[in-house]
């Protein structure tokens, strides 16, 4: 009889059992982890999206309390630009108009809307009115005026 093997068969199908739980273990983990690879991208890209809605919201009442007064209700333009349009949105990164809104353009209207230029916007409110007009993005209509928007 070799070392560590017994002949008692009681033994020997309790270890078999044992043996065939920790195997389905086994396997349940092997594919089960595909399925978590496959999920998670896609849970963390829900998780993206919600958080964008979420400060696109934002940015729609920053918009009305802050900027509507002059650019318009949807951002059609008033005494000021119009936004929303393929022409300035094309023309200006989220960066760009994250810088401008910050520091405004001096000698104009447009005061500088950042805490740190005196205004009275925090850098996250800042964030999320970009973020609202990015989102015309696709709906935006051609306004080559977009400048001018009372007409000249
Ligand atoms: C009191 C009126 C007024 C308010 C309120 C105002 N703006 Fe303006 N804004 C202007 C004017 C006027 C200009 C054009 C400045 C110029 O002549 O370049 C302008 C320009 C801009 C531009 C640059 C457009 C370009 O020429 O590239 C952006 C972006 C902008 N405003 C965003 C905002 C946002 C966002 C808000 C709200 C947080 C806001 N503005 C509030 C008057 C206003």
């Amino acid at each position: 009889m070799p070392y560590g093997y017994t002949t008692d068969p009681d033994v020997d199908s309790s270890t078999d059992r044992t043996m065939m739980i920790g195997v389905v273990l086994l396997f349940i983990l092997v594919a089960a982890f595909p399925l978590y690879l496959l999920y998670e991208p896609g849970s963390r890209e829900e998780a993206r999206r919600v958080q964008l809605d979420s400060l696109i919201e934002e940015g729609s009442s920053v918009w009305e309390f802050s900027c509507a007064a002059c650019h318009g209700e949807i951002g059609e333009g008033v005494s000021a630009p119009a936004l929303n349009s393929q022409q300035f949105i094309q023309s200006s990164s989220d960066e760009q108009t994250r810088l401008l809104i910050a520091v405004g353009v001096p000698g104009t209207a447009m005061s500088a809307f950042s805490q740190d230029h005196g205004g009275p916007m925090t850098s996250e409110q800042i964030r999320a009115v970009t973020a609202y007009i990015r989102s015309w993005e696709e709906q935006a209509p051609d306004r080559p005026d977009w400048r001018d928007p009372g007409g000249g």
